[in-house]
């Protein structure tokens, strides 16, 4: 974010994490199409991942991790000044997702909308509470990126089927002490990608039809070799801005939460970071790619398992369709 240094006193203050119960393993999808345990875990570093209910929605999700963000950063329902929701999966185009869930979680006084930044969404989302928080509009924010990337999937298309998984992750976002909480942030688009990532139907180009229906053009489409470059590239580069712009060096990183697409990706940021195997928190075997969700829901966990200690400064940091990416730097 900007040229300033000095983004100090805006943070989190809790985190929460939702995956709903059912698994699909590896093992499970070489029932579906023409694949193996073996090439996933080489190609992908994924090894099964959660697949919401059919009677429920990117919604309850939301709630879910929402529910325990306010718990951990012990404000009631009644505290929370905005709801943003980060998916592409919304419950439906409208109204937002954030709205649907404002009315379970009980936040009666918080405005809420849904924000699209695809798999950078949660950092899109830190970016605008940031804005309402340091200008003194709002106390505290709720961001909830949460997908369910299982119902956009072609399960006939093993390029793309083996990698996505649904879940959520919320944090607030409020005041905290100075020198602590964003110390920079860097988001980004390059629209000429536009093609790499994409759901082409259902929207104002291609309305639901019998023919949209018939060509599969309500499921996710991928170039999955264009966007691994591109994740390879600005990972690194966005990673680099941030501590720049901060004012602090490569050493002075402790921790890394990058999005979680292929352990591929992730190694290549962390070796490019000089960071241990260690200073890193990888989930994407449990979950595969869960869009927005996997950062916040990497955060929540490294947190709750005590990986990140009070003071460290961590990297959070994705990229995704848009084509999009965001950066992060932040001392807890
Ligand atoms: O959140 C952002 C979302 N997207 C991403 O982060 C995706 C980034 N891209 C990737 O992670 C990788 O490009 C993939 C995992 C999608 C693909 O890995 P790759 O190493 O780039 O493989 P490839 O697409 O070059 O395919 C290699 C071979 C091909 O066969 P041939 O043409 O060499 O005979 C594919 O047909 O692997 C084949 N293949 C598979 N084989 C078994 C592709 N998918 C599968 C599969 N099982 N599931």
């Amino acid at each position: 974010m900007g040229p300033n240094n000095n983004l100090t006193g805006v943070g989190i203050i809790g985190t929460g994490s939702y995956v709903p119960e059912k698994i699909m393993t590896n093992e499970d999808l070489e029932k579906l199409v023409d694949t193996s345990d073996e090439w996933i875990t080489k190609r992908t570093g994924i090894k099964e991942r959660r697949i919401l209910d059919k009677d429920k929605a990117t919604s309850h999700m939301v709630i879910e991790a929402g529910k325990k963000a306010m718990e951990d950063a012990k404000i009631s329902p009644e505290d929370v000044d905005a709801i943003i929701v980060t998916t592409v999966t919304p419950d439906m185009a409208f109204p937002s997702t954030a709205c649907i869930a404002q009315e379970k979680l009980g936040c009666v006084n918080a405005s809420a909308f849904d924000l699209e930044a695809a798999c950078s969404g949660f950092i899109y989302g830190l970016s605008v509470a940031y804005g309402y928080i340091s200008s003194n509009m709002y106390n505290n924010v709720l961001v909830v990126s949460a997908d369910a990337l299982s119902r956009i999937t072609d399960w006939t298309d093993r390029g793309t089927c083996v990698l996505f998984g649904d879940g959520a992750g919320a944090a607030i976002i409020s005041r905290v002490p100075e020198n602590k909480g964003i110390l920079s942030l860097d988001i980004g688009a390059d629209g000429s990608g536009a093609g790499y990532l994409e759901l082409p139907a259902g929207g104002s180009k291609n309305p639901a039809t019998m023919e949209t229906v018939n060509n599969k053009m309500h499921y996710l489409k991928m170039e999955g070799n264009e966007v691994f470059k591109f994740a390879v590239r600005k990972m690194n580069e966005a990673s680099r801005k941030v501590i720049k712009e901060a004012g602090l060096e490569l050493e002075d990183i402790d921790f890394l939460v990058p999005h979680q697409a292929n352990i591929r990706i992730i190694n290549s940021s962390r070796k490019k970071l000089k960071l241990d195997k260690d200073k890193v928190y990888v989930n994407l075997d449990k979950y595969g790619n869960m869009s927005s969700a996997s950062i916040p829901v990497a955060l929540d966990e490294a947190i709750k398992s005590n990986k990140i200690k009070k003071g460290d400064n961590v990297i959070l940091v994705g990229f995704g369709g848009g084509l999009t990416w965001g950066s992060c730097l932040i001392r807890l």
